[in-house]
């Protein structure tokens, strides 16, 4: 299968119940705040024209991008799941069809590039690629934000994680996963600075999951804090030299 086709049929079937299985319950819902809101707060520092989304899907990193940028574009290879986003008829937004190893744009055009639960598709040789892509459209000193999952918490929690997948029927998952350490060494090899890092979501809140949104979210942040090896995923904050 060529790379761009390797996901694009499983997402399109997807699509209709992308949102619900993976924002919809209490964890995911919580997760979806917490990401969004460390989004905006690394996105709000600067006042930016144009930010590019890859891989945007349902459109996670839209909300964030729209209100701390005066246009943004929104990338994905699968049409439905454009459909299912809230870039949608928003005329700061345009949605384009494209294939992230290929991005439709001339170089050093974006003043922020994001991808959120994208790069963990992707074999590590196809990540560097992707990363390059994403450094390539990006003009000098541009924010660039991904995200990864924890290998490192993924080892420890394993039997927990299955536990949980297994009782919400959450989809088994094949992901390629980081460590922070190896994630930022990735990057810096690429040539980018590494402005921060933000924890998002752990399975150590699955207990305090009867707790409304706002106090589900503070209190992952809390134990991300007290157990930052604990995280279930993370964003590498990015500069472009
Ligand atoms: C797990 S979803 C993530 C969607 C959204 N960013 C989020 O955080 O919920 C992965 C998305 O990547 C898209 N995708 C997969 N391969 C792609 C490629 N080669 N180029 C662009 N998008 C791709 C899929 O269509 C899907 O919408």
């Amino acid at each position: 299968m060529s790379k761009t086709s390797d996901w694009q049929g499983f997402y399109a079937s997807e699509a209709k119940s992308y949102d619900a299985r993976r924002y919809g319950g209490r964890y995911g819902a919580a997760f979806r705040k917490a990401h969004r809101d460390a989004l905006h707060a690394v996105l709000q520092r600067s006042t930016a024209s144009l930010a590019i989304d890859v891989g945007s899907g349902t459109g996670q990193c839209i909300p964030p991008l729209i209100a701390t940028h005066e246009f943004t574009v929104a990338c994905d290879l699968t049409h439905a799941m454009l459909m299912h986003s809230p870039a949608r008829g928003d005329q700061c937004v345009s949605q384009v069809q494209s294939n992230a190893f290929a991005l439709p744009f001339c170089d050093s055009v974006a003043d922020t590039v994001t991808s959120s639960r994208f790069l963990h598709l992707f074999s590590r040789e196809d990540h560097d690629a992707l990363l390059r892509e994403m450094q390539r459209v990006a003009k000098p000193n541009a924010v660039i934000v991904v995200d990864y999952y924890n290998a490192t918490a993924r080892k420890m929690l394993a039997p927990l994680i299955a536990l949980y997948r297994l009782l919400f029927r959450r989809l088994p998952e094949h992901d390629t996963r980081y460590s922070i350490a190896e994630a930022k060494e990735i990057a810096l090899r690429h040539g980018f600075r590494v402005d921060g890092v933000a924890l998002i979501g752990t399975y150590l809140a699955t207990p305090f999951l009867f707790l409304p949104i706002g106090a589900r979210v503070r209190c992952m942040q809390a134990l991300n804090r007290l157990s930052p090896q604990f995280c279930d995923q993370f964003l590498l904050i990015l500069r472009k030299s």
